[in-house]
């Protein structure tokens, strides 16, 4: 664990911005992204239960200012000793948490939130109280004191959604956005829920050609069409 990624002013400026999230896009896309805060930040909020969890963290629902949201939390990121990536860099293109906030501020900015992925309505801070009550609803899990507010949806993808989800990928491609973990558990009501391994222009230098060929977005499409069907539910024979 690095404590960097727990500091109060870590992610601002790498992946977060303090603005509050506005209704007009604000950054063009040629720059690094920044994900605005959330505008009810200062509210109290209730987590009221779990609704799943995957490698990089959990995902509860909660009231906040009588509307219900999806809240992600994320675990605390292993640094790679081998990397040829500073740790500083590994934070801003490998931590899970770094790479959702690029990717949902990619598609603001691109006006397209909402569309190829849930909503985002921004990041939050975790005071401890939060921490320690959402630490009891999480199988005592770690987790860092960051998390994003997302529209909360409430039924898995259905296959009558797949057309959709297959044109989406064009605002994916338009938007700079790979995606590798294109599996079931990741959409929700026809939309992609988890940007924590999403890539997003600029990128490292080092690692980008490796990511950055249009056969992705092909590959994206395919593996989709390839998606069998079990009562209604998707199924992937190559969901990790
Ligand atoms: N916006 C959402 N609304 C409802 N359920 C969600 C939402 N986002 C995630 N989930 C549920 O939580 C699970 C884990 O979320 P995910 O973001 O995929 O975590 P991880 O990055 O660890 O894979 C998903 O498979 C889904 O069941
Ligand atoms: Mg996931």
């Amino acid at each position: 664990m690095d404590p960097s990624e727990f500091d109060d002013k870590f992610w601002t400026g790498k992946c977060l911005s303090a603005q509050l999230m506005e209704d007009e896009p604000f950054q063009s896309p040629e720059v690094d992204p920044l994900l605005r805060h959330f505008r009810d930040f200062e509210q109290k909020f209730e987590c009221l239960k779990y609704l799943g969890e995957g490698k990089q963290g959990i995902v509860l629902s909660a009231h906040i200012n009588s509307v219900q949201y999806a809240i992600k939390v994320f675990y605390p990121f292993t640094i790679l000793p081998d990397s040829r990536l500073n740790p500083e860099e590994q934070h801003l293109y490998f931590n899970p948490f770094s790479c959702e906030c690029r990717a949902f501020a990619r598609l603001q900015d691109m006006n397209e939130d909402g569309t190829f992925a849930v909503k985002c309505y921004g990041w939050v801070k975790l005071s401890s109280s939060q921490v320690n009550d959402i630490r009891a609803l999480c199988k005592e899990k770690d987790f860092i004191p960051w998390a994003l507010v997302k529209e909360l949806v409430s039924t898995a993808a259905h296959p009558n959604q797949l057309t959709k989800m297959i044109e989406n990928i064009d605002i994916a491609e338009q938007c700079n956005l790979f995606i590798p973990d294109v599996q079931p558990s990741n959409y929700g009501a026809g939309k992609f829920l988890d940007l924590g391994a999403a890539k997003v222009l600029p990128y490292h230098p080092v690692y980008w050609p490796g990511y950055c060929f249009t056969q992705s977005f092909t590959d994206h499409r395919n593996r989709l069409r390839k998606w069998t069907v079990n009562e209604s539910k998707f199924i992937d024979k190559y969901e990790d």
